[in-house]
């Protein structure tokens, strides 16, 4: 049993075994505490837990927690490489009560595990307690650890703080004596910094709570709280006092030994040391979302980079050589920290750009500092502008310029350092108030002054525990705020300021004393600015608080954000290389992208950016961030603003997978330099929506678009608008058939009427009298030449003629056009004399024709003039006659 991964489980097994619940390791970057800088403990987790603050369904707790210690109360930066027991990154094994078990059982737990599961031998153990601590005393006396091996403690080294606030107590610390052979002393005694004996667990008993005023007050319960570096006992049971002895620390300084060619064991093995601790760090903050940056946490992390290059440049590399080493420490630490697989190739390109980035001034920088110290010698030190001087221009952290000069024994002026500093701070600042900017704005830049610029922490999450540095009512400061507005300066904050299109947070800030809800977010002189409204009791200048942006709608914010970026690529190659971004807004409720292009888009090619964007989120590829030099991401093809400042370093967002060939770079789809919030996938927009396009100004299109739910909304909204003009067209085709048979029947009565108008006209407006009617021989005669009715309409008529006249003959000759039409016709009581067919005969040949056909009842025919039609008529009259 002895790699890391054994010594881990049997740790988290045993105190299972007892009860606890295993809990993971928390983040680096605390979520729950405004006052440190990185998780430096098991215990950050569980801060709100000891104070009573906090409720969970567990009273015992263990944990593997990663740990770093570098910046803040407990800093090991400066020791590391140096001594075998410190390390900037390590993994801390802890059990820990809540109110629960007390002294009595932490103490034979940690002695059993130790001596039994470890089979360490109890003779090489001794331990400390605080000096006054008489209960923890008996409690290893009665264990059987001999009383000259329990030592006690009066300083604050048995006296445990998380921080300048928080919990704390007594603790008990256990020793293993590592042998005669290594210098070095008991605890307590004048050699105690040596590597003999190593601290390896602390027992902490929590009981108290200090304040930020100084006080300290006892806590309502009594709880455990210990910690055990894993490489510490690793090391021990692998036969080893030193931490760099370990599998996993070894298999790293081999990385570093073949990168840099330099024996790992010789007399350069401090340089690997440091090497292959600061990877494990730098790497495990980046994979945190933290970049290095001249600011709060990323400063650290360029502190610890640029320290770890220096010793790189000492072995000689000529070559970056920390990112060739990341493969080596994911294959060591990969399967138990996946969030190292994960961002692999961001860790190794962000440590591969700050160490290009140093090497350009580094060398010039070293011949700076040996120029500035040759005639130094031990004990003396090197003045404050130099090393400001090594820190503006030549990006040495004065820790680093520390580390340097270390060897040789030689100080640096740090007071010196500080006022060259503030001098620099105050010229800024003079050259800002130059530019004529309103005073109201100068309590920013004093608040600045005074506690310095706002850590960002939203890249990473939306809730986080802040310090309230100032407060600004009405343009002033002022040390509290009850009802009303204010403006809320914080140490640190998940907040997103106003910037680069992106609309600034809102959410809620809470303090044990009040809440205000925060309706905007802006930045000034580096400071986020929260514009709140205290809506319930007031809040403190000095209180921490609780910080939760509204995540539905950042949620919202950071999809438009992210469809805005693939937008932009999608009007690139669906129009050309001309279009350039001109303005955006990046809102919860909509996106606008406005960009050079000279005249409106087809619905073509809308229709294609909208595809090609949807095919993007699709994808659902993860979104990746970069920090770089700007012409470093212009090289890579990334859009940048035109005209727009960039500061030394940039951020760079990229995402989606393109086709060969195309995209920003041939491979990734857009690239940007971006200081706002992404999704983490592409699919996290789901879904996106133009809404058409306009004219913005000269030269300048605007596009507004919908994501997500926003526009599945829209698109619910279109189709329902279509279902309703589907519905009417469908109710008319409905009436349609009616209609048209309405209209026929119409028609039909219609041609009906016209015919009887007709008739009515050809028989002399219904009434017939102007028909000539004459008697010959008795019978009656009635000839008439008509006009206006055709050959066909004429039986009819001739059949209303015979009724009218009830017995008789009629004949009717129609003008049809030049031609004449004739019917004759004889009613049915004259039919055995007179034949209408013979009459008929009598008729045609007058109007040119030749006879023509029928009934004795019924004839008809015509001929081809009506010129005689009256002939004609005569020679009907002339058959009557000569009856
Ligand atoms: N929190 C205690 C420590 O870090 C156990 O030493």
């Amino acid at each position: 049993m002895t790699s890391l991964a054994d010594i881990r489980s049997t740790f988290l097994d045993y105190y299972k075994r007892q009860g606890h619940q295993v809990v993971a390791s928390s983040p680096l970057v605390p979520r729950n505490d405004p006052t440190l800088m990185f998780t430096n403990s098991g215990m950050v987790q569980f801060k709100n837990l000891f104070t009573g603050l906090e409720h969970r369904d567990y009273k015992r707790a263990v944990t593997s927690q990663k740990c770093v210690r570098a910046g803040g109360k407990h800093n090991d930066l400066d020791n590391v490489g140096y001594t075998a027991r410190h390390l900037t990154f390590f993994e801390m094994l802890g059990n820990f009560s809540f109110g629960d078990y007390f002294k009595e059982d932490a103490i034979p737990f940690a002695w059993e595990l130790l001596t039994k599961d470890f089979g360490i031998d109890k003779s090489r153990l001794l331990t400390t307690v605080y000096h006054n601590d008489d209960e923890a005393f008996d409690l290893w006396k009665k264990i059987g650890v001999p009383e000259d091996r329990i030592i006690r403690i009066a300083t604050d080294d048995n006296f445990w703080q998380m921080g300048p606030t928080g919990p704390c107590g007594p603790c008990t610390e256990i020793f293993f004596d590592h042998g005669d052979h290594i210098w070095g002393g008991p605890p307590g005694s004048p050699e105690e910094d040596g590597d003999r004996f190593i601290e390896i667990w602390n027992v902490v008993f929590m009981q108290n709570e200090q304040f930020a005023d100084g006080t300290m007050t006892p806590l309502d319960m009594q709880s455990i709280d210990t910690g055990m570096g894993l490489e510490r006992i690793a090391s021990l049971l692998q036969g080893s006092n030193s931490v760099y002895e370990t599998d996993l620390m070894r298999a790293l300084i081999g990385a570093s030994a073949n990168a840099t060619g330099v024996d790992p064991d010789g007399d350069q093995a401090v340089h690997h040391r440091v090497i292959a601790d600061h990877l494990r760090s730098t790497s495990f903050l980046i994979a945190e979302g933290v970049m290095p940056s001249n600011e709060g946490r990323g400063y650290v992390l360029r502190r610890i980079m640029r320290r770890a290059m220096r010793h790189a440049h000492l072995l000689g590399a000529k070559d970056p050589v920390m990112h060739r080493l990341v493969p080596e420490l994911v294959q060591q630490m990969g399967a138990a920290y996946p969030e190292l697989v994960e961002r692999k190739a961001t860790i190794a390109e962000t440590l591969l750009g700050e160490e290009e980035r140093f090497r350009q001034t580094l060398d010039r920088g070293l011949k700076l500092l040996s120029d500035e110290a040759s005639g130094l010698s031990e004990g003396q030190s090197l003045s404050g502008d130099a090393a400001f001087k090594l820190y503006d221009t030549y990006g040495f952290p004065l820790d680093l310029t520390q580390d340097a000069l270390r060897d040789r024994g030689i100080l640096v002026d740090t007071d010196g350092f500080d006022a060259a500093m503030a001098q620099q701070k105050a010229k800024a600042r003079a050259a800002w108030v130059g530019t004529g900017e309103t005073a109201d704005a100068a309590v920013w830049f004093d608040i600045a002054d005074t506690h310095g610029t706002t850590d960002f922490l939203g890249y990473e999450t939306e809730t986080a525990e802040g310090q309230v540095l100032a407060l600004v009512a009405d343009g002033a400061q002022v040390a509290k705020a009850a009802k009303g507005k204010v403006q809320i300066v914080l140490n640190q904050t998940p907040f997103y300021a106003e910037s680069g299109g992106q609309v600034g947070d809102t959410g809620l800030i809470r303090t044990d004393t009040g809440q205000a809800s925060v309706t905007d977010t802006r930045k000034e002189a580096g400071l986020f600015i929260h514009i709140a409204e205290v809506s319930e009791g007031e809040i403190k200048t000095g209180q921490g608080a609780e910080l939760i942006v509204d995540h539905a709608r950042r949620t919202d914010i950071r999809a438009n954000h992210s469809a805005t970026h693939l937008l932009h690529e999608a009007l690139r190659e669906a129009l050309g290389d001309h279009v350039a971004q001109r303005g955006s807004l990046n809102a919860p409720d909509r996106l606008r992208f406005d960009f050079s292009h000279g005249k409106g888009l087809s619905l073509a090619e809308l229709r294609k950016v909208e595809a090609d964007v949807n095919a993007m989120i699709r994808q659902n590829t993860p979104v990746e961030t970069r920090i770089m030099t700007p012409d470093d991401a212009r090289a890579m093809g990334a859009q940048a603003l035109f005209g727009e400042k960039y500061g030394d370093e940039v951020r760079v967002v990229s995402m989606g997978r393109a086709d060969t060939g195309k995209g920003a770079d041939g491979q990734t789809y857009s690239i940007e330099l971006c200081g706002g919030t992404h999704v983490r996938q592409t699919g996290d927009i789901g879904a996106f929506v133009t809404l058409g396009d306009s004219a913005s100004s000269s030269g300048v299109r605007r596009i507004e678009a919908l994501t997500g739910q926003a526009a599945m909304d829209y698109l619910q909204a279109q189709d329902h608008r279509l279902a309703q003009v589907a519905l009417a067209l469908k109710a008319q085709a409905a009436d349609v058939p009616d209609r048209v048979k309405a209209l026929l029947d119409e028609r039909k009565a219609l041609a009906n009427e016209v015919a009887q108008l007709r008739r009515e006209l050809a028989m002399g407006g219904g009434a017939g009298e102007s028909a000539a009617q004459v008697e010959i021989n008795g019978i009656c005669f009635m000839g008439q030449v008509m006009t206006g009715v055709s050959g066909k309409d004429l039986p009819a008529l001739v059949d209303q003629f015979k009724d009218k006249v009830g017995s008789g003959v009629v004949v009717l000759i129609a003008d049809t056009g030049g031609r004449a039409a004739v019917a004759a016709g004889v009613t049915g009581d004259l039919t055995d004399r007179i034949s209408a067919v013979d009459i008929l005969r009598a008729v045609t040949p007058e109007l040119g024709g030749k006879g023509g056909g029928g009934r004795p009842d019924m004839a008809q025919g015509g001929g081809a003039s009506v010129e005689n039609a009256d002939a004609a008529l005569a020679a009907a009259k002339q058959v009557l006659e000569t009856l």
